[in-house]
């Protein structure tokens, strides 16, 4: 038997910078259509979101949505770097998992759709056990998850792990990416020789739970990865294809003449580089920043550094704290005396930046990414090209769809040599510049047009509303 009940829809994001912020932007859209939400953080990301933004008063503006918290089980100290992902997950599993099942078993109003990270696999379990709904969220890019789930035919086939170090050998067993992807454009965790590690396991068994799902959102738009979505159905056949996320909040609160939304950044944003931005040229400032969980050496540092020096272009950087092993801005190297003179000449370096606002500021004329989905799309809705230097997971397929197959900038992927970054620099900011800047638009004005009224991310995310809304509890 089934009975109506009220609509409510428990949030459960991977508890990381990328993945809170989109998911809190599908969290508000929800809760403008007045669908009553419950979001799930961490004590570790819930401290630092309500210190750095007004997300507590904000969110007070919707009366059926709450915040509750977790611990992750990790020490504070714990800097919760990419390397890091691993520990965060399984402390999760003993700390956090058994307090996120009482929860959905208690709950005050009965949940009846559960969205959560895939990484999640408890939540099959949990979900059956409350007889709700559960919607898989992986706030990857489609094009990288899509290699995750190719994972068990790239091992069977022999393509994972690689048999020799061509990393330039074209992977034939992902289908729909024939002729584009090869072995170096392959998430990280498939440049291992022992497929018995960790991550490789989890992206196995994340694999097996993803179909059990009654539907997967992700953060994309048609136009943007049509072929991939349609690899995808696939394995789940019921598709919510509703980004860029950013923009589509943006929109609908636009049209219900909302107040704007604002940031969901865990650091400090300096406000000051907007100040400095204002004084720049049009165009003129290359943007760089490798996202919230990345890092590199001091020799990386310093190579990118001179890169962009000789390049002469401007440049704003965001050095987010514990970003470079070994240094910080506080106690770090005095920078050779070229580097100190070219940077007080052409450079501006934050520690966090309003990076929304940055990539929307008509100072910017191109963006050198880590190639984080969010970053991604935020860079392709405000039509800046892109130079990407992916670190990890799913960043080494995006920056090789930025290049190959979105020609909406240049993949740097493995190499971190000033003269790269220079040569790279000056082809997207000067030497190409018009030729990136008009494709750059192109794409832009079909991810803008994708989350307002008649665009395909619009009317999936109208789907998902109504189909949340007339969800009905399975009683045992
Ligand atoms: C993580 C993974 O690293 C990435 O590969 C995956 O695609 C998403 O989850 P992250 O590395 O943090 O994300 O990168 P990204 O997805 O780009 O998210 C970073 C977010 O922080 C963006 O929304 C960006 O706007 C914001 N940001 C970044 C700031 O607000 N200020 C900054 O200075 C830098």
């Amino acid at each position: 038997m089934q009975h109506q009940t009220e609509a409510h829809v428990f949030i459960f994001p991977l508890p990381l910078q990328g993945p809170v912020n989109c998911m809190l932007k599908l969290a508000e859209i929800l809760s403008l259509h007045r669908i009553k939400v419950t979001f799930l953080n961490t004590d570790y990301i819930h401290q630092r979101l309500i210190r750095h933004t007004d997300a507590l008063i904000r969110f007070r503006s919707y009366p059926n949505f709450r915040f509750l918290t977790v611990p992750d089980g990790l020490p504070e100290e714990n800097p919760r770097t990419g390397a890091e992902v691993g520990n965060l997950l399984e402390s999760m599993d003993a700390s956090a998992v058994p307090i996120f099942r009482e929860m959905l078993l208690t709950a005050e109003t009965p949940v009846t759709c559960l969205i959560a990270d895939g990484i999640f696999t408890f939540a099959t379990d949990v979900a059956a056990e409350i007889g709700a709904a559960l919607l898989y969220f992986d706030t990857v890019s489609p094009c990288g998850f899509w290699t995750y789930l190719c994972l068990p035919k790239l091992i069977e086939t022999g393509e994972v792990p690689f048999k020799d170090d061509n990393l330039d050998e074209m992977i034939t067993n992902a289908p729909g990416m024939e002729g584009i992807i090869r072995r170096r454009d392959l998430p990280s965790f498939c440049r291992t020789n022992d497929i018995n590690d960790r991550i490789i396991q989890l992206v196995l068994r994340e694999g097996e739970h993803i179909p059990l799902a009654q539907g997967l959102i992700f953060n994309t738009f048609h136009h943007l990865e049509a072929p991939i979505l349609a690899q995808l159905r696939t394995i789940c056949p019921n598709i919510y294809a509703l980004g860029p996320l950013h923009a589509h909040l943006k929109a609908r609160l636009a049209s219900q003449e909302a107040r704007p939304t604002t940031s969901n950044s865990i650091w400090e944003e300096d406000g000051s580089c907007v100040s400095w931005l204002d004084q720049q040229p049009s165009k003129s400032v290359v943007y760089v920043s490798i996202g919230s969980l990345a890092v590199m050496t001091r020799d990386q540092m310093c190579e990118i550094w001179h890169g962009l020096v000789n390049s002469g272009v401007r440049f704003l950087w965001v050095r987010r704290p514990g970003s470079v092993t070994g240094y910080s801005d506080e106690t770090g190297i005095p920078s050779p005396e070229e580097l100190t003179q070219g940077t007080e000449e052409r450079g501006c370096i934050v520690r966090w930046a309003p990076q929304e606002e940055v990539l929307a500021h008509p100072a910017v004329g191109g963006f050198l990414t880590h190639s984080g989905w969010n970053s991604t799309l935020e860079s392709m809705v405000e039509g800046k090209p892109m130079i990407c230097w992916p670190n990890f997971v799913d960043q080494q397929v995006n920056s090789r769809y930025v290049e190959a197959v979105w020609k909406v900038g240049l993949d740097m992927k493995d190499s971190c040599d000033r003269i790269v970054v220079e040569k790279m620099v000056r082809e997207v900011m000067e030497s190409r510049k018009d030729e990136f800047l008009k494709g750059a638009e192109v794409v832009a004005e079909s991810a803008r047009a994708a989350v307002n009224p008649g665009g395909s991310s619009f009317e999936d995310m109208d789907r998902l509303i109504e189909e949340i809304k007339t969800m009905k509890i399975a009683t045992k």
